[in-house]
C-alpha cells in the first residue's frame, strides 16, 4: 500500500476486547497503522443504539484505547481519537442523509436481520430498531468520508457499509460535483481462523467464553484452566486440529514450537492439564509486557484522555475541510 493513502477504521466499543478481537481484528490493524497513514478510532456514538448505560460506554470506551495503547499504536503516527470528540462527524451525517436513499438504509443486513427476526417471531417488523439503527450506515459513511480515507479495513461482516459509504459518496458528487468527497475502498481483512473460545465455539462475547487481552494474570490461568476438552487420559493420542487448546495455541507460540505441540498431542502421553499450561504460558509470555502497559493506563484515565482529545484535535484539522466543501456545495457556505 502506498505511503500517502489514508488507512482508516473504526471500532465500536460494546465490549472488553478479548483474544478473538486481539488476533482477528486488533493485531491486523496495527500492523497496517505501522505502515500507512492512519486514522483510527473508538465509534463510542456507534455503540448508542445497542448500549443505554454512559458508564458501560465510557468504560469499553477506555478499555479499548487502553488496549490499543498498549499493544503499541503510536499516536504520534496515528490519529487515534474518540468519535464524540469530533463534532464535525455528525453534521456531515445529517448533510449526508439528503443524499441516502431510504432504500439503501433497508438493505443493510444488521436491519435486515433484526426486521427479519421480528416477523419470524411474529413482532411488528420494526420492533425494536432505533433510528440509531436504522441510520447506522449513514454515519459510518460520514466517518470514513470525513477524513478523505481511501482504504478501509473491515472484517466482511462491514463490507456492505463501506460500500454504502461508497455509494453515498457516489451519489453525492453527482449531485453537487464531482471528485467533492473521496470514494473509499473497503479492504477486507484475511480470516485469520476462528479463535475458539472457552466452549469450543467461536470466541464471542455473545457467548460470554471469552479471554480478555489483559485479563490479570492469576485469572488468565483460571480461564485457560476452564477451556473445555474431551475425556481423553493423557495417554492417549490426541487431534490437535481438533482442540481449542492447540488452535488458541497456534496464535501465540513460534513455528517449532506448534510443531512440538502437534507432536505431543499426536504421540499421547500428555495431559491437558499440561497442554494448557503450555498455553497459559505463551499467552502470558506475548502479553505480560504489554498488559504492564494497560494497567498502568486503564488506572491513569486522565492520561488517556490526553492522548485521545490531541488526536481529535489532529481528526478534526482533516475533517474541516471537506466539510466545508459539502458544507458550500449543499448550504452556500462553510459550517459554523
Ligand atoms: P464479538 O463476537 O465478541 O461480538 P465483534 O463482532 O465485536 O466480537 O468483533 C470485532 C472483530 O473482531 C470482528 O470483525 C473480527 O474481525 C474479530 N473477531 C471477533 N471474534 C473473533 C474470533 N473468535 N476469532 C477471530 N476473530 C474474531
Ligand atoms: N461499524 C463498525 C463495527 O461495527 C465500526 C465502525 C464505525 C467503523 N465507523 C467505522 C469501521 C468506520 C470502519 C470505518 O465494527
Amino acid at each position: 500500500m502506498s505511503d500517502d493513502k489514508i488507512v482508516l477504521t473504526g471500532i465500536k466499543p460494546t465490549g472488553t476486547p478479548h483474544l478473538g478481537n486481539y488476533v482477528g481484528a486488533i493485531k491486523p490493524v496495527l500492523e497496517m497503522a505501522q505502515n500507512n497513514k492512519s486514522v483510527i478510532f473508538i465509534a463510542d456514538m456507534h455503540a448508542l443504539n445497542t448500549i443505554e448505560d454512559a458508564k458501560i460506554v465510557s468504560k469499553y470506551s477506555y478499555e479499548i484505547a487502553a488496549t490499543f495503547l498498549a499493544l503499541g499504536l503510536n499516536p504520534e503516527k496515528t490519529i487515534f481519537f474518540r468519535q464524540s470528540d469530533v463534532p464535525e462527524v455528525t453534521q456531515l451525517a445529517a448533510l449526508l442523509s439528503n443524499v441516502t436513499p431510504k432504500g439503501l438504509m433497508n438493505r443493510a443486513h444488521s436491519y435486515k436481520a433484526k426486521i427479519e427476526k421480528n416477523k419470524e417471531q411474529g413482532e411488528d417488523i420494526d420492533a425494536g430498531v432505533n433510528m440509531g439503527l436504522y441510520t447506522y450506515p449513514i454515519l459510518m459513511a460520514a466517518d470514513i468520508l470525513l477524513y478523505g480515507s481511501d482504504i478501509v479495513p473491515v472484517g466482511k461482516d462491514q463490507k456492505q457499509h463501506v460500500e454504502f459509504a461508497r455509494d453515498i459518496a457516489g451519489s453525492f458528487n453527482h449531485i453537487y460535483g464531482k471528485d467533492i468527497l473521496k470514494l473509499p475502498e473497503p479492504y477486507i481483512r484475511e480470516e485469520t481462523g476462528i479463535i475458539p473460545g472457552l466452549d469450543g465455539r467461536k470466541m464471542s462475547k455473545s457467548y460470554d467464553n471469552y479471554i480478555p487481552i489483559f485479563a490479570p494474570e492469576n485469572q488468565l490461568k483460571k480461564l485457560v484452566m476452564r477451556i473445555v476438552t474431551d475425556s481423553k487420559t493423557p495417554d492417549e493420542p490426541k487431534n490437535p486440529d481438533e482442540s481449542s487448546i492447540f488452535n488458541l495455541y497456534k496464535h501465540f507460540a513460534s513455528a517449532t514450537e506448534i510443531e512440538d505441540l502437534r507432536q505431543r498431542f499426536v504421540h499421547g502421553g500428555m495431559g491437558y492439564g499440561t497442554a494448557k499450561q503450555i498455553l497459559f504460558d505463551a499467552i502470558n509470555e506475548k502479553l505480560k509486557n504489554a498488559r504492564a502497559r494497560y494497567e498502568n493506563l486503564i488506572n491513569n484515565p486522565g492520561e488517556i484522555d490526553a492522548i485521545l482529545v490531541s488526536g481529535a484535535k489532529k481528526a478534526r484539522a482533516l475533517a474541516k475541510p471537506v466539510l466545508n466543501r459539502v458544507s458550500n456545495a449543499m448550504l452556500g457556505k462553510d459550517i459554523a
